[in-house]
């Protein structure tokens, strides 16, 4: 069958989106364009996928995908034909069966790209031509079709005329081609059109003209063959890719009761009976168990809260939660929070780089900054671990069952031991004994509390 290979297009100026830097590495749900399309490709187990870049996208490009693809350089952006004749000139690939995608089309998925490589196959086809017949088929090269609905050409818009330009099948920039066919086809485009660029459209008219067999592919979704040229257009990609993934975790048992207004990353995993609410946004890395309420008002990234959690009005950043934690309204997870089962996080609560654990509970108005706190231990209103002296970052150690009183400040490093309590307003310098209650300004031992 010779060699399957995938080529993306993904080296053009983008001008239409007036960025100062290439539109294909804008992410749609947390995962840049170009590489939303290499993925699906990747699915279909290419002997190799080759992206086209321009010495502007071509690191940064190299480095959104790895592995995944090897980099073609298109030196200057003369065209979609003279992209594709860039990748080929460096793969050696002779005879086998080429897929072509484009860098700015990222709605079509997997299933789509291998129902065009199987209809193309099937139908010993020189070429096959995906395309798709849209409400509004301004700005897309039109498909002409013969009588027994072969391709004959494509037009581009600018070179449309009134007639042509009343066509509403368009050419979704994606294709497959003959290798062989397609090597006698190249050297034959010009630049001879309004933008005087070679276009890989003209490789169709030039096998109709030869009478090589080229077949349209025309799929039925429509929205799939969206290009993205401008930053309107990457709105309506990100919804649909976004509307895509709330849909498949609405079928894995996931209830959004405001499904409009949650917006979802790729790298997501939600349990079932989980409730997502109102403005929540959950980015890559994200991890939610079974049974939680998360939102509403909620960001969580790259962050993992267990089973029958509650999140409200909360940001976690690489924070992780247990089981049957309560975080929220309004805490401020930061790197490195660890919560073990059954903590409770409340409300205006900074925690970042710390340990709390089991049963724990840190209610109301603190920050809890590179610390370990034990078991069941009782963070007053207020408290805050005083971990930065201006010079370094300190530790600070609470131990289990420790009450810490409202307000107390506990300057890092310092240790309070098993069952210590402060009292409220302390400024705690020195550890403090377990078992001991402290309190005053530097705080100093009260008693000694009864072991019970
Ligand atoms: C292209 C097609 C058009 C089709 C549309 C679908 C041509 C001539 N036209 O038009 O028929 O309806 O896609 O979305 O092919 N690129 C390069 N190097 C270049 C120029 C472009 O790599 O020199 C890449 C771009 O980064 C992009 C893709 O090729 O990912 C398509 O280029 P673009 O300029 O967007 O073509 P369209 O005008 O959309
Ligand atoms: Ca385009």
């Amino acid at each position: 069958m010779g060699k399957f290979l995938a080529v993306v297009l993904a080296a053009g100026k983008g001008k239409r989106t007036r960025l100062p830097y290439s539109k294909v590495l804008l992410p749609l749900c947390g995962k840049p364009m170009v590489a939303w399309v290499v993925d699906a490709l990747a699915a279909l187990n290419p002997d190799e996928i080759v992206v086209v870049a321009s010495p502007d996208n071509r690191e940064k490009i190299s480095g959104a995908l790895g592995a995944k693809a090897r980099i073609a350089l298109q030196p200057e952006p003369l065209g979609t034909g003279h992209a594709l004749k860039c990748a080929l000139g460096e793969s050696g690939a002779a005879s086998g069966t080429l897929l072509v995608a484009c860098g700015d089309a990222p709605l079509l998925d997997e299933e789509i790209f291998r129902r065009l490589l199987d209809l193309h196959r099937e139908k010993k086809s020189a070429a096959t031509v995906l395309t798709a017949k849209l409400p509004d088929p301004s700005g897309y090269g039109r498909i002409v079709r013969s009588k027994q609905g072969q391709v004959l050409k494509i037009v581009e818009e600018k070179d449309a005329d009134a007639k042509t330009k009343k066509i509403s099948e368009i050419n979704s920039g994606t294709y497959c081609f003959q290798l062989e066919e397609l090597a006698k086809a190249i050297p034959n485009l010009t630049r001879n059109n309004s933008q005087n660029e070679y276009y890989l459209t003209d490789a169709v008219a030039w096998f109709a003209k030869n009478r090589k067999k080229v077949l349209p592919f025309l799929i039925e979704d429509y929205q799939a063959a969206l290009g993205v040229n401008t930053l309107k257009e990457l709105s309506e990609a990100h919804d649909v890719l976004n509307g895509r993934l709330k849909e498949k975790w609405l079928a894995e048992g996931v209830i959004f009761t405001d499904y409009d207004s949650v917006q979802l990353h790729h790298d997501v995993a939600i349990g079932a009976g989980t409730t997502i609410h109102p403005y929540t946004i959950l980015e890559n890395g994200t991890r939610i168990g079974a049974r939680c309420s998360v939102g509403p008002f909620t960001r969580m990234a790259s962050s993992t809260i267990g089973d029958d959690c509650a999140v409200q009005n909360s940001v976690c950043v690489s924070a992780s939660a247990g089981n049957g934690c309560s975080i929220g309204p309004y805490a401020y997870l930061r790197p490195g929070t660890k919560l073990d089962d059954d903590v409770k996080v409340g409300d205006f609560v900074e925690i970042k780089n710390s340990t709390i654990g089991h049963q724990s509970k840190v209610p109301h108005l603190s920050y809890v900054g590179d610390a370990t706190v034990g078991k069941s231990v009782n963070i007053g209103a207020g408290v805050i671990t005083c971990n930065y002296d201006g010079k370094g970052k300190h530790q600070t150690v609470i131990e289990d069952g420790a009450f810490i009183g409202s307000n107390t400040n506990l300057v890092a490093p310092v240790r309070v031991g098993n069952n210590a309590v402060t009292g409220a307003g302390a400024v705690v310098k020195k550890d403090v004994e377990p078992g001991s209650v402290v309190a005053g300004v530097p705080a100093k031992l009260i008693r000694k509390r009864e072991v019970v």
